[in-house]
């Protein structure tokens, strides 16, 4: 058995707090990184799947103090892009270079094998208000959604073909799925989906390798499981309930476990009485997941 870890949307470099369903508390991100890394420790991931959203702030400082908290967990790491990462052509320029040695061939849409699984990453663009597609927004007010373009589609095919002996797992910042209606709360923010969710979705239930994708940007925890394929929506590490999923490999399953910090503080802050159903129901924070 080996093991590798999710953490998503952890909004670093940033000293400015925010409020989506609790409290998105940037400023406790240090502390919490310094926490992690001891939580870490002790179960040794092979490495970190970090789906988006990892710098908050519009500019290269930002990105770079993002990187460094990154680095600074020890464990090698994997990182994508979310709307936070990619709102210009300067933040996606700032981003490639920050986490150059960390990205595969230096590209935000990569594959990589590690022991029995295949990993693919995917990097969707932002839908303009006339439907096209584009890798940022030119104004934060036309973009209005996200998609992975069709060439992205393409080349998954053709990853998925090479590698369809591999059981495999597919991340992105941005769920292919909504938010299920046992969920739903009035009121409730929902950040969105990917606009062609079920194409995606499509794609991959049709090349069974695929077994689970993971994904972030609503900021709270969720798994549903459809043709086959489960979907894995984790948490933002700056929100309640402060959380990241442990997934234990084994030659035929996938077992994934939500985790919370040791210091149980930083989610007692974030919590805004109420809320507490974003940390999802016991069927969103353990599954089980073959791999025959
Ligand atoms: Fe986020
Ligand atoms: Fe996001």
């Amino acid at each position: 058995m080996w093991r590798f870890v999710q953490i998503t949307d952890p909004h670093l470099g940033s000293q400015t707090d925010g409020l989506w369903n609790n409290r998105v508390i940037c400023s406790m991100m240090p502390d919490v990184i310094s926490c992690l890394r001891r939580d870490l420790a002790e179960l040794h991931p092979d490495f970190i799947l970090a789906t988006g959203d990892i710098a908050s702030q519009h500019s290269r400082d930002a990105v770079f103090a993002a990187r460094d908290l990154m680095d600074s967990l020890g464990y090698p790491y994997y990182p994508m892009g979310g709307n936070h990462d990619f709102t210009t052509e300067e933040s996606r320029t700032w981003f490639t270079e920050a986490f150059w040695a960390h990205l595969p061939k230096g590209d935000t849409v990569y594959s990589f094998n590690h022991k029995n699984l295949h990993f693919c990453v995917l990097d969707p663009w932002w839908r303009w208000s006339d439907g096209s597609l584009c890798p940022f927004i030119p104004d934060p007010k036309t973009g209005i959604g996200w998609a992975v373009p069709p060439h992205q589609i393409e080349w998954l095919e053709s990853d998925l073909a090479e590698h369809r002996f591999l059981p495999t797992v597919v991340a992105t910042h941005y769920p292919a799925v909504q938010i299920p209606k046992r969920m739903q709360r009035e009121p409730m923010m929902n950040a969105g989906s990917l606009d062609n969710g079920d194409l995606l979705s499509e794609v991959l239930e049709r090349h069974k390798q695929v077994k689970a994708i993971f994904s972030g940007h609503l900021h709270m925890n969720f798994i549903v499981t459809r043709n086959g394929l489960t979907h894995i929506v984790t948490g933002s590490l700056p929100e309640y309930p402060v959380e990241y999923r442990e997934v234990h490999v084994h030659e035929d399953r996938l077992e994934l476990f939500t985790r919370g910090l040791g210091d149980k503080s930083f989610a007692a802050r974030s919590l805004i009485e109420g809320k507490e159903w974003t940390a999802g129901e016991p069927r969103d924070r353990s599954t089980v997941i073959p791999l025959s």
